[in-house]
């Protein structure tokens, strides 16, 4: 469910005409549609509200889209957020989001994130192996601090997912392996700065099936029941993100918030603690579009090719992990061709379709990358000294540019020609 459609013959997000407003800031931009993002958190956080002990945290995944607007959308509506960098946190402090419903998770955090999220008094930081207990033991001791803990799990469960995005698995960088994790809480608990007070875990992205996360939380309520039982308190239990959004229609869509729930309710049936939910694409995916000029249609010996003002430094996803991304024409004309869709950067990897029945267009006309809204513009870059893509964020009749395109002047500006030049 999303909230942009085609209405008098042009694509329009919520009330407004994209091709306008194409016209008004260039392209390629991304759009956010405030409804759907708004939608999709009631959804999800409507779906789990009497979980666990009765007040879930739904803290989302500020690594999926960190724009300010779209952080300041879901903290309006009493998001937290996952973060994974001193960056991120604040950014969801600077949107509004309240500190104690701030979560920290990362494998590489460094003593000056740890200290700023100490100083900001987050909710808990997910800790994710040996060494960086003692490393958060110390900077929290300096800082005369006793900080909530919650050790996070590598539950060696298989996602089932791409292999760029699976955190879950055996030999995956993430979490403390299992069979060590109760012996870390241990190790924690014998730290005056550290307060363990919950697990975490996070198995993988784009899931479709929920029997993979199912087994995670089922081990996570294992390992809590043995905690337990050695007199440990065991009061939060972080499940993740992860779950799917349908890129495809010819695809089978992904569980509903309400069956993904459903599986957790029963899989935490007489837990007793407070649950978390990561959730990012889940909440932001089809809250976005990305919106590219085609510049020409060139004919190669086999291919037509449409090529785009926007390039996989704009949307990486199709480059990074073969990725499919719907693309539709702003103004379609009733027609068909048979495309290979590429940007202009200069790598056979720039390209976001191949040989794909798309809406017929031609030089001028306009495209929508759909389902672009989640590790769209926040995993741009200025690759081959193009400009970062802007961001627009659109509700109802109203739009607002939310993140500028940056000048080649500005980009310039930040490099120095050293003194011997
Ligand atoms: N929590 C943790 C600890 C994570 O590492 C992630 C995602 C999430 C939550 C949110 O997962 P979600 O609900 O969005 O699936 N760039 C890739 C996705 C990378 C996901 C990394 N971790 C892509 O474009 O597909």
């Amino acid at each position: 469910m999303d909230h942009f459609d085609i209405r008098g013959g042009v694509m329009h997000a919520e009330g407004v005409n994209l091709d306008s407003l194409a016209d008004a800031v260039g392209t390629p931009f991304y759009c956010y549609s405030s409804a759907t993002i708004e939608r999709h958190f009631q959804v999800f956080a409507d779906a789990v509200a009497g979980l666990g002990d009765g007040d879930p945290l739904v803290a989302f995944a500020v690594k999926a889209n960190p724009n300010l607007s779209v952080l300041a959308t879901l903290a309006r509506l009493g998001a937290g957020a996952d973060v994974v960098s001193g960056g991120e946190m604040a950014r969801a402090l600077a949107a509004g989001v309240p500190a104690n419903r701030i979560v920290f998770s990362g494998v590489g955090k460094q003593p000056h994130e740890m200290a700023a999220g100490i100083e900001a008094g987050i909710l808990q930081f997910n800790v994710e192996s040996e060494a960086e207990i003692g490393m958060l033991a110390a900077v929290a001791a300096a800082h005369d601090a006793r900080v909530d803990i919650a050790i996070r799990v590598n539950p060696a469960v298989n996602p089932g997912t791409h292999a760029k995005i699976s955190t879950g698995g055996q030999d995956s960088k993430f979490g403390i392996p299992i069979e060590r994790a109760h012996a870390a809480f241990v190790m924690a608990a014998g730290h005056a700065s550290l307060n363990p007070v919950g697990l975490a875990a996070h198995i993988g992205s784009q899931l479709t099936d929920l029997s993979p996360i199912e087994s995670c939380i089922t081990r996570l309520g294992e390992l809590a029941q043995g905690l337990r039982g050695a007199g440990h308190g065991v009061s939060r239990i972080d499940v993740g993100g992860g779950l799917g959004v349908p890129y495809r229609a010819d695809q089978p869509a992904p569980p509903l918030p309400s069956v993904y729930a459903e599986m957790v309710a029963r899989a935490t049936r007489g837990w007793d603690c407070r649950l978390i939910f990561e959730p990012g694409r889940m909440i932001v995916g089809n809250a976005g579009v990305m919106v590219a000029g085609v510049i020409l249609v060139k004919q190669g010996t086999t291919k037509t090719f449409v090529v785009t003002d926007a390039g996989m430094n704009d949307l990486l996803r199709p480059s990074l992990y073969g990725a499919w991304h719907d693309i539709r024409a702003l103004r379609p004309r009733g027609d068909t061709m048979v495309a290979t869709v590429v940007g202009p950067v200069c790598e056979s990897g720039d390209t976001f379709a191949e040989d794909r029945t798309i809406e017929a267009v031609g030089a001028g006309d306009r495209i929508a990358f759909m389902t672009a809204g989640a590790y769209g513009a926040t995993m741009a870059s200025t690759y081959n000294s193009r400009p970062l893509v802007p961001e627009v964020m659109v509700k109802g009749d109203a739009w607002s540019v939310v993140s500028e395109r940056n000048q080649p002047a500005a980009m310039l500006a930040l490099d120095a020609r050293a003194p011997w030049l």
